[in-house]
């Protein structure tokens, strides 16, 4: 029989049946280390404690309450506030029927929405059931801490767990309008004032990124990111007619920062730059930028004349021709996309959005940005040593037949920490044209399997005979 389950966020009402859930796990378990029952004012006083950055879900059976989760602030110091930990509790007579895992999948829907970039989970020993549905949620087990709690007469450890979220958030993109210039001012400022400069080159930036009306008539187009109506980044761009197109300012809210919308920005930028069939676009970075740009193709092509606070100012350039490059950096994975096609694909059919996570988090994954934007992707599990595979490789429908595959896979090939690799393997259905040229040969007796052996290795067989 299927339970009619409903898991919303909590109110001040379900603080009773929240208390008498944790109790219960007080008394009988070593999921939490509070040794004595908590009152109900006591976890009234922890409901309002939690915000709406930081929610409590309560799931009901047939309307009555049998769980919640939280999320929990990791740290109140405020460079931790992409962080959060998460905790799940479920009435003694109800476990066992799945209640957990939807609880754990609801908190961690809520932390994706939220714009949370990881989230920490801690088991204490004995929980297996909850160290279970964390690693099946995705989360990895990063370390143990040895003996910290005494409870029922025993000495624990506590692993802790974690989980990286993708942080895109989706943001919507318009023409900057003169109302806006207040805020986006104001937003430069503060996003400069991130960087901890000194009052006098704060002085200096006030003045070059206050924008007027008069400013905004002069560019050649200016973009502002807006998250629910509220405008968090903007980019500022100008035409020199020769050819060039330069990048005056792009700046995202500090509030925001890690959330891919600077990303979003650049790439509407180079749009642009390409509709005005500019060769390049430069710009002039932040020195705290510079990864930012180099990340999406831009080259340091000199130093300004000016410094801040002692530290050059790079000169950078994105060629316009062609912006293709690849990462294997995992934070840069595109989730989303990469779900979306390895969900319809013929061999991973149905894959859950936690598991592409999770294998994604088990390999070296690799993605081709063209335009900043992702359009392929691999992912290879080795040891580096005797053996690698290859595997999920993809390339959109609209990039096929450009390449791109091909580029991906060389580079693969090429990265330096497989070189000492003995056997390449992938399982492939139709795609042999593509591994061939790279040296892969299919196994004796199927087609779908190939594999790439340095000379001196064994060459892998079925064992069937053909
Ligand atoms: C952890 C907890 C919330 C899970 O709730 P639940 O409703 O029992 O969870 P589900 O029924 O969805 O799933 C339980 C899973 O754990 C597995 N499990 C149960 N006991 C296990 C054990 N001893 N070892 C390994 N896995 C176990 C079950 O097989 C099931 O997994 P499956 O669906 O893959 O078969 C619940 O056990 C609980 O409240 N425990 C006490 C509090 C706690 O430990 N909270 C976590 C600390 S924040």
């Amino acid at each position: 029989m299927s339970l009619s389950i409903t898991i919303r966020r909590s109110s001040e009402d379900d603080v009773p049946a929240i208390t008498r859930i944790y109790n219960e796990a007080i008394a009988n378990t070593t999921a939490t280390f509070d040794t004595e029952p908590k009152s109900v004012a006591d976890r009234l006083a922890w409901v309002r404690g939690h915000d709406d950055r930081h929610p409590v879900l309560v799931v009901l059976i047939d309307g009555r309450v049998v769980g919640w989760a939280a999320l929990t602030a990791w740290s109140d110091r405020a460079a931790y506030d992409l962080t959060a930990e998460t905790s799940f509790y479920v009435e003694e007579s109800q476990r066992g029927k799945g209640v957990g895992r939807q609880l754990k999948s609801a908190i961690i829907a809520e932390a994706r929405t939220l714009g949370y970039h990881t989230l920490i989970a801690r088991v204490a020993e004995g929980s297996e059931a909850s160290a279970h549905l964390n690693r099946q949620a995705g989360f990895k087990r990063i370390g143990v801490m040895r003996e910290v709690g005494r409870k029922f007469g025993r000495l624990l450890d506590v692993e802790i767990f974690q989980l990286m979220l993708p942080t895109d958030t989706p943001c919507t993109l318009r023409s900057m309008a003169v109302e806006d210039l207040e805020s986006v001012s104001a937003l430069g400022i503060r996003s400069k004032a991130s960087w901890g400069y000194d009052a006098a080159s704060m002085s200096v930036f006030a003045e070059e990124l206050t924008l007027s009306s008069e400013d905004l008539r002069k560019l050649t187009d200016a973009q502002v990111a807006l998250v629910n109506d509220r405008i968090v980044g903007y980019f500022t761009l100008r035409g020199h007619g020769d050819g060039r197109v330069e990048l005056e300012h792009l700046f995202v809210d500090p509030s925001c920062f890690g959330r891919g919308i600077g990303r979003r920005l650049l790439c509407a930028a180079l749009e642009e730059a390409k509709a005005l069939d500019a060769e390049e676009l430069t710009l002039i970075a932040d020195p705290n930028s510079t990864g930012f740009y180099q990340k999406h193709g831009a080259r340091i092509i000199g130093q300004h004349a000016t410094s801040i606070s002692g530290r050059h100012i790079p000169v950078m350039a994105i060629s316009l021709r062609e912006n293709l490059r690849i990462s294997s950096e995992a934070s840069e994975m595109d989730v989303g996309m990469i779900h979306g096609f390895l969900s319809q694909s013929y061999w991973a059919k149905g894959r859950p959005i936690e598991r592409v996570v999770r294998s994604l988090e088990s390999s070296i994954p690799f993605a081709l940005f063209h335009d900043g934007k992702q359009i392929a992707f691999a992912r290879v599990l080795s040891d580096e040593v005797a053996l690698a595979y290859l595997m999920d490789v993809f390339v959109l429908a609209e990039y096929e037949r450009r390449g791109y595959a091909s580029m991906l896979v060389r580079h693969i090939l090429n990265e330096p920490r497989f070189s000492e690799v003995g056997t390449w393997l992938l399982k492939t259905r139709d795609a042999q044209g593509l591994y061939a040229p790279f040296g892969f040969v299919s196994f004796e007796g199927t087609e779908r399997w190939m594999q790439r052996t340095r000379p001196g290795n064994k060459t892998w067989t079925t064992g069937r005979k053909t």
